[in-house]
């Protein structure tokens, strides 16, 4: 079966996490993905985090996949010439260089354009245009300057960073979006054009619901759903809210049987509107389903503490697998803590194809995260990630270039 982004050849010149989350998505999709590293070093992460002696990381190879590895000197001046050859034959150039690096290598927007007025030169920077655009960013700090942690973890501590890299991988994502929409606005116009994904705005974009909420505590001082509600205080800025929901569902983390020992023995727990009466017979509070002080959602805001207090006391006496069985069977939204050794074991994400196992020359067998988004047309077939400059003949020949030649530039220093 043929893949969607089959034809489309993307020049990758992006390292650590953010570009090559977005180049690797499109590598499942069919892109040919051809990623440019220095020789001898390559992408950072190659040797970051290493769990074994002179092998890729893990850190490398999970974000790696699908892609051909070619080495290039860039600041080289035979290496350009083969980066300009590049630039003619491909229709994307990804890059997450700090501000201004593309430009000290003389691969300015215009003289790109010059070489090849189709290519679309995708780029994540740390900020957008203003005050902090000259600025190296990795992940943390896009998550604080996105509004990320200033709304996370509990009111009486520090702002806290999340465990998703909703920086990097995130911005990745959204780049990503930002190429196919822009390769499908050329079929129309013919033209390439930039497309920038600024960390702060993908990290402020999957943190909307919290500008919303700060518009509502400045209307009104107060936002019922927040654990600050009614006894603590809010200040001029959202607070910190714990595990509360940030919908209009209320919803709360609960211990469950175990949870002394285990540290993920933990459900997430929706005292959704609608299953209200359900909730109050699994519980064995019936009477809360009629009582005026309980029996509506606007009752229920003031005394959340005391509710969610009393269904722990039903999920301590359940694990959090047997509450989920339990609480499924009556339509209740509920989700269980699970860990990383509980996902990479779950069966079910094994025959989805999200997690993957994955053999490597090197390495051998390593799990990773497969495609989080499956078509229907164009199925993911997870491929190990490439040594450094392992296709570096391979499309220096496609290039045209001549095994001598070839071995003239290595002498060189240029590839
Ligand atoms: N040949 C020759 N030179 C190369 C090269 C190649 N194949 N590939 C990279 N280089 C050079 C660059 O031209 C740059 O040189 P310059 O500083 O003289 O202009 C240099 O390598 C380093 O690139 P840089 O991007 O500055 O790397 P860094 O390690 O100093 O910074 C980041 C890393 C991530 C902080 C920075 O790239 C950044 O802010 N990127 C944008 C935001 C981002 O994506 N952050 C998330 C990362 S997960």
């Amino acid at each position: 079966m043929g893949k969607a982004l089959d034809g489309v050849r993307i020049l990758d010149f992006t390292h650590v996490q953010s570009g090559p989350t977005c180049t690797q998505l499109l590598a499942w999709f069919g892109a040919d993905v051809i990623k440019v590293e220095r020789a001898g070093a390559g992408d950072i992460t190659r040797e970051q985090l290493r769990d074994i002696p002179d092998v890729d990381s893990l850190y490398f190879t999970m974000l790696n996949h699908n892609k051909r590895s070619v080495t290039i000197d860039t600041k080289n001046p035979e290496g350009k010439q083969v980066l300009e050859a590049l630039i003619q034959k491909c229709d994307v150039l990804v890059e997450n260089f700090a501000p201004g690096a593309l430009d000290r290598m003389g691969f300015t927007w215009e003289r790109i354009q010059e070489l090849n007025p189709r290519m679309i030169v995708a780029s994540v920077k740390g900020f957008g245009p203003g005050p902090y655009e000259d600025c190296k960013v990795y992940e943390n700090v896009a998550q604080c300057a996105g509004g990320a942690a200033s709304t996370t973890g509990f009111d009486d501590g520090p702002p806290v960073v999340t465990g998703a890299q909703i920086g990097d991988s995130g911005t990745g994502l959204h780049l990503a979006l930002g190429i196919v929409t822009a390769l499908y606005q050329r079929t129309q116009t013919g033209r390439g054009q930039r497309v920038l994904a600024a960390m702060q705005d993908g990290v402020l974009n999957l943190c909307r619901v919290k500008l919303r909420d700060q518009q509502r505590l400045e209307r009104t001082g107060v936002m019922k759903e927040y654990p600050q509600y009614p006894n603590g205080k809010f200040g001029e800025a959202v607070p910190r809210a714990g595990n509360a929901s940030g919908g209009g569902q209320p919803g709360w983390i609960l211990k469950c049987k175990g949870w002394e020992t285990d540290p993920n023995a933990y459900i997430y727990f929706i005292t959704q509107a609608p299953v209200w009466a359900k909730i109050c017979n699994v519980i064995g509070k019936e009477e809360w389903a009629t009582d005026p002080d309980y029996a509506t959602p606007a009752a229920r805001l003031p005394r959340l503490k005391e509710i969610f207090a009393e269904i722990e006391r039903w999920t301590m006496t359940k694990t959090k697998f047997e509450a989920m069985q339990i609480l499924n069977k009556y339509d209740i939204p509920c989700g269980p803590i699970l860990s990383m050794k509980e996902i990479a074991e779950e069966p079910s994400l094994r025959q989805t194809g999200t997690i993957v196992e994955v053999d490597h020359p090197t390495r051998g067998k390593y799990l990773t995260v497969g495609n989080p988004i499956k078509l229907s047309d164009s199925p993911t077939e997870v491929k190990r990630s490439p040594l450094l400059g392992e296709h570096t003949d391979e499309v220096m020949a496609e290039l045209g270039y001549s095994p001598e030649q070839i071995s003239a530039l290595r002498t060189a220093g240029a590839i």
